[in-house]
């Protein structure tokens, strides 16, 4: 056995205990139901399939005191007007499409990433766009909004990075998780510019495993959960996903067993994060994690495969800007949450593909290496 996955067995061994899931109401609809059984069902055929959802939902049994919606925008990508009008016609889509939401969104979350390059513009351009959309926003930030000036323009325009409120019996979180990266610029004499760029690059290897929360914010979350009942229900976005899923794209945070240790005693914890540019689902100890959508551009599935109970969105047409790109709707209503993802260029719902003939190697969809090496 290599030390990777013996180290990945002592983790999954500690946190997914024999009965601890993220919520022991949890409700299998009979969409997910198929979903599963089809994911399953490729995996030991060794085919590789698709599924396009239109609006994949999430069903999840929850507690909030009434009904309501929100919705989520994230990873724009905003480059001035100047230099492309693609993006910001996305995010000009999404806006609108949120202001017209009925019911009304209570409030906008901006999930990181509305800058490509970091640049005030950039980031001014995306409130003016936002300023469509009526309902109270709140900001979380990505790396590409933070790496040019170390966050000063964000700050300015959004305050403080982590944040908590109550909302209808539901207690919400935003946390940060890309201003604590190692320092790799100062030695080597970097510009400004120059650490951007190694922020803009999806294998990250000069930036390396910059995503995480600290422990100064740990410490701020763990006394801002302290006095909310265990049992009620806790909404965190963050951008990056709060596990492990893909270090070396920084599909995590370093320190997710730090977080996962603070979030153990709660037992309705959803996690919403960006970061991602997919469908994505999950769930790990006591948490569910949700991956929401780019207006941007739809970024590939890790190699090394995904999470279990994830199911895959298609591979996106390179031909067609509005494919697999998007933002969400998120209700809670009669005890449960439900995440729609509206996923512009999708025609149809849970249709199964065959297998992509018009790839040279067709992508495999399979569960990642740690959901592979069970039973624990
Ligand atoms: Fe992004
Ligand atoms: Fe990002």
């Amino acid at each position: 056995m290599s030390d990777l996955e013996r180290e990945r067995r002592e983790i999954a061994a500690a946190l997914q205990q024999p009965g601890v899931s993220p919520d022991p109401s949890l409700r299998l609809t009979r969409r997910i139901f198929l979903h599963k059984s089809c994911i399953l069902g490729a995996a030991t055929v060794g085919q590789t399939f698709g599924w396009w959802p239109l609006l994949n939902t999430i069903d999840v049994a929850y507690a909030a005191e009434e009904p309501f919606k929100f919705a989520w925008i994230s990873d724009t990508h905003l480059y001035q007007k100047s230099v492309n009008t693609r993006f910001v016609e996305k995010i000009t889509r999404a806006a609108k499409e949120v202001q017209a939401m009925n019911p009304p969104a209570d409030f906008l979350i901006f999930g990181g990433d509305i800058a490509q390059l970091g640049k005030p513009e950039e980031l001014e351009l995306g409130v003016e766009i936002l300023k469509e959309v009526k309902a109270p926003q709140h900001f979380i930030p990505g790396e590409h909004d933070w790496y040019l000036d170390m966050g000063a323009k964000w700050g300015q325009l959004f305050g403080q990075p982590h944040w908590t409120f109550d909302h209808k019996g539901v207690r919400f979180v935003g946390l940060d998780t890309v201003s604590r990266g190692p320092d790799y610029w100062t030695a080597r004499k970097m510009s400004p510019e120059e650490r951007m760029d190694h922020m803009a690059d999806l294998d990250g290897s000069v930036a390396g495993p910059w995503a995480g929360v600290g422990r100064d914010q740990l410490d701020w979350l763990e006394k801002t959960l302290a006095d909310w009942d265990k049992s009620r229900p806790v909404v965190i976005f963050t951008h990056n996903p709060l596990y492990e899923y893909y270090p070396p794209w920084n599909f995590w945070v370093r320190d997710w067993r730090e977080v996962q240790a603070v979030l153990q005693p709660y037992a309705n914890v959803t996690n919403i994060h960006g970061h991602v540019h997919q469908v994505l689902y999950n769930e790990i100890g006591t948490m569910r994690s949700i991956g929401m959508l780019a207006t941007a551009w739809p970024w590939p599935y890790a190699p090394e495969g995904v999470p279990k109970l994830t199911v895959p969105m298609i591979r996106a047409d390179p031909g067609d800007f509005y494919d697999g790109v998007g933002w969400s709707d998120i209700s809670m209503k009669n005890d449960r949450i439900e995440n729609e993802y509206i996923m512009w260029g999708r025609k149809q719902v849970f249709v199964q593909s065959a297998p992509d003939s018009s790839l040279s190697q067709p992508e495999v969809l399979r569960p990642r290496i740690a959901d592979r090496i069970g039973p624990y």
